[in-house]
């Protein structure tokens, strides 16, 4: 018999509710182990200290750059702008070249960095968690870049497409 303790949630009504948290969205990359690019696109970024510089994120148990980002000793969060739906869209996309036409430098240890992003941060894997049927990554942050741009949001399976508001607007 089912307790209070192990209810039944409706996956639907999980998934909705929430849809209510509003979060910016990024494509995390890395190298595979063959030195090809590797991208995927998420919204479960988030801060976890401050002192170390950590953050986590986490990655479906079922996607394909799973084994990936789980051996990735490095990796870069490109958080998107904006502007930025199409990357949001292509690095969410299965088995196509998702950094095609795309001049990408190298971060450190080749971790891919996108030409254009609201903010980067570069991570060294610290600890990987089992979360059900996705895995939490948990990064400490080597280096980052601001650049102030307005960033891409993502609320009730939709982007929000209004900048924050500038001095001036009404
Ligand atoms: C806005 C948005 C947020 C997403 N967040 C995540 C996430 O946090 N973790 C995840 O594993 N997949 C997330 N996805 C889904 C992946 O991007 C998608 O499944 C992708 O096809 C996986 O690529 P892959 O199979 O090549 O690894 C998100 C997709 C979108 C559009």
């Amino acid at each position: 018999m089912r307790s209070d303790d192990d209810p039944i949630i409706d996956h639907h009504e999980f998934r909705r509710a929430l849809g209510c948290f509003a979060t910016g969205v990024a494509v995390v990359t890395a190298l595979d182990a063959r030195g090809e690019k590797v991208g995927i696109t998420i919204s479960s970024f988030n801060s976890v200290s401050m002192n170390p510089p950590l953050v986590l994120w986490s990655i479906a148990n079922s996607a394909n750059t799973f084994d990936t980002f789980i051996n990735a000793e490095y990796f870069a969060v490109n958080v998107l702008t904006i502007d930025q739906h199409e990357l949001s869209s292509r690095f969410a996309s299965k088995d196509i070249d998702k950094f095609a036409g795309l001049d990408c430098r190298e971060g450190l240890h080749g971790a891919p960095i996108l030409p254009e992003y609201a903010a980067c941060f570069e991570c060294r894997t610290e600890h990987r968690y089992d979360g059900g049927d996705h895995t939490i990554i948990v990064g400490r942050v080597l280096r980052l870049d601001d650049r102030d741009e307005d960033p891409l949001i993502f609320y009730r399976g939709h982007f929000h497409n209004k900048g924050a508001p500038k001095s001036g607007d009404s």
